[in-house]
């Protein structure tokens, strides 16, 4: 038996009851894996905020930085959103990825069983799809200095500033080519060329790693055109590298091909200690109510056995279950026809069952 040590921060809104489901598949998981699991919880985001005054206490960053993996249910919520901007929770979260230098993020958007029906977009659009999203997610326009508010010339201005550094670029690049090759092999690197310098420099750099990858087909789209390709034709795509902020907004774009934000789970790399978070938020209007989809989640906790523990068996586990339960049972955010549909509890608890049934 090796023992990990898992930091679980649930964090606001749904966060901690899709982090309760999430919690007993790692529990049912890991021992069949022989992994003994220590567990820790502490606070992020809003709910952070509300006991210690800020969004990421120190108390939280040293226990992730001392653990092997940290598994984060979502932050923010509209309680929080009067706060100066330096505290709200969703500063927490970033400062929290900036930490621990977790600067790929992997977030893969398939269709897992007959869930295509749940999907927004036509069967034969989606049947099939199969897109990794790898988005920067230490720099770009999310992290650039200078940024602020400031008055100039007799009125107020608002300014980011998009930057990478050569090496950033670098390593995304690389992360983005070695994930297409054990998939596909094919790699569209995401960005405005034609308008900005720095993701001209992007395209540039890009392009130079490629040739370290010579069985790798590599193409270039701009993100404009992505969005709409994703909506059009999203099986043109097999791993997909971009900025923070276009990966951002491409993510939840492909994660509609499942039907629901509340199916795609994400992996954050790069750094010591990797972090596992589904890419919906905090959905504050339906917290409590038992409502949540904890799918994304107990589908993160697939992606840390993948990522984090190299146990790809027990991601491919997770991800039978998953599709199992799907057959019969749906949450209100994916229900079809034919389906019984139930809460985030109950949803967990089908997944749990299905573990069971087939491991003993
Ligand atoms: C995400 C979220 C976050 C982001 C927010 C909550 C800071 O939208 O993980 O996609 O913008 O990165
Ligand atoms: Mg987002």
């Amino acid at each position: 038996m090796t023992t990990k040590k898992i930091l679980i921060t649930p964090g606001d809104g749904i966060g901690p009851e899709v982090t309760e489901q999430a919690v007993q598949i790692l529990k049912k998981v890991a021992p069949i894996f022989d992994l003994q699991l220590e567990l820790t919880e502490k606070p992020v985001g809003g709910t952070a905020y509300d006991l210690t005054g800020t969004p990421l206490p120190d108390e939280t960053l040293d226990a992730a930085k001392n653990s092997d993996a940290v598994l984060l249910g979502a932050v923010g919520g509209p309680k929080w959103e009067p706060l100066d901007f330096s505290v709200r929770p969703e500063r927490g979260l970033l400062k929290l990825r900036s930490e621990l230098e977790l600067y790929a993020n992997l977030r893969p958007a398939a269709i897992y069983g007959d869930l295509v029906n749940a999907s927004t977009l036509k069967p034969e659009v989606v049947d099939g799809a199969d897109l990794m999203v790898v988005r920067e997610l230490t720099g770009g326009i999310y992290f650039g200095k200078p940024r602020g508010v400031e008055e100039r010339n007799g009125e107020r201005v608002g300014f980011n500033t998009l930057v990478y550094s050569e090496s950033e670029i670098r390593r995304i690049a690389k992360v983005g080519f070695e994930i297409a090759m054990k998939r596909r092999r094919k790699l569209t690197s995401v960005d405005k060329a034609n308008v900005l310098e720095s993701t001209e420099f992007w395209r540039e750099i890009v392009t130079e790693v490629g040739k370290d990858f010579p069985d790798a087909e590599l193409s270039h789209m701009y993100a404009d055109n992505a969005a709409m390709q994703i909506i059009r034709d999203p099986k043109q795509f097999d791993t997909m590298v971009t900025t923070n902020m276009f990966g951002d907004i491409l993510s939840d774009a492909a994660a509609m091909m499942t039907g629901s934000l509340g199916m795609l789970p994400s992996a954050s790399i790069g750094g010591s200690v990797g972090m596992y978070e589904p890419v919906h938020g905090s959905a504050p209007d339906i917290a409590g109510e038992d409502k949540a989809n904890p799918l994304a989640m107990i589908l993160s906790v697939g992606m840390m056995m993948r990522y984090s523990f190299d146990l790809t068996e027990a991601d491919e586990m997770i991800i039978n279950a998953v599709v199992e339960t799907l057959e019969k049972y749906r949450t209100v955010d994916i229900m079809a026809e034919g389906k019984t549909q139930i809460g985030c509890r109950e949803m967990g608890e089908k997944v749990l069952q299905s573990l069971e049934q087939n491991n003993s």
